[in-house]
């Protein structure tokens, strides 16, 4: 049966993410021409552990700002280290300075939900940060801060190589695509984080302070998710022409080796 407006706005904004709705097509927001990449390729920092375990011992002992005398521990990532969707948010606030890992405060709650709406599970996906320590008072990110710890996150991506990166809020889209623009003018367009395609959107805490973002978050969520279900058609559909190919070319020797027999 036909949803009414209203029952699909009920699922869109209130109370949140607890749904998903069915799939409805993008505005002409989320339609905006894909923007090419400026820079090149994802490559691992020589001057880095080559592995993600090694990096996060590294990591755990970093001295390189401030924080490290504010923080309880550092937050290193949550998630799967194969995953196909990376998620970056600012910074651990308090409640992931304590447990040592990230998004488990209520903007993390809000997130479990906002991947359940698009059929992913937090297990599914690797989820960091731009900054591995807890500014005080959770204050934005200053500048050097944001440069001293992106090696960390630079060289996190070059090891999960996701196939799609989401941005969550103004910090981690900024640091990433090395901006100064708004939310507003990133969301609704798809970049390119060195090679690897890039979505932001608004982080879990904006939307509990402002519901009213929801609408426009969840048209990301979708966005994301059609994203990676167009990404994994694509590479099954080249993983069945490989083996096509790799039968072909085998076919040829069989038979002589058949006939020589
Ligand atoms: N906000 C973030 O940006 N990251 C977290 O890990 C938690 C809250």
């Amino acid at each position: 049966m036909a949803q009414s407006a209203d029952a699909a706005s009920e699922v869109l904004t209130l109370p949140g993410f607890e749904r998903a709705a069915p799939p409805e097509p993008l505005p002409a927001a989320a339609t905006r021409p894909f923007v090419p990449p400026t820079v090149q390729a994802v490559t691992l920092h020589a001057h880095l552990p080559q592995d993600l375990p090694t990096l996060r011992d590294l990591i755990r002992d970093c001295r390189l700002c401030t924080l490290c005398k504010t923080r309880t521990q550092t937050v290193f990532a949550d998630g799967k280290p194969t995953a196909r969707l990376l998620l970056v948010g600012e910074a651990p606030g308090r409640d992931e300075d304590l447990q040592g890992l990230p998004f488990v405060g209520r903007a993390g709650q809000l997130l479990n939900k906002m991947l359940a709406a698009i059929n992913l599970a937090r297990e599914d996906v690797y989820i960091c940060n731009v900054l591995k320590c807890r500014p005080p008072d959770n204050r934005t990110p200053m500048p050097d801060e944001v440069e001293r710890c992106s090696p960390y996150l630079e060289q996190q991506i070059a090891l999960v190589k996701p196939v799609l990166i989401g941005a969550l809020g103004l910090s981690a889209a900024q640091a990433l695509l090395k901006t100064k623009a708004s939310m507003a003018s990133m969301r609704g367009r798809r970049f390119e984080y060195r090679g690897i395609p890039l979505i932001a959107t608004y982080h879990p805490a904006a939307l509990l302070r402002n519901p009213g973002l929801k609408r426009d978050a969840w048209v990301d969520l979708q966005a994301i998710r059609d994203f990676l279900r167009d990404a994994g058609a694509r590479e099954a559909g080249a993983a069945a022409d490989g083996a096509a190919e790799g039968q072909a070319a085998a076919a040829p020797a069989d038979s002589a080796a058949r006939s020589a027999s």
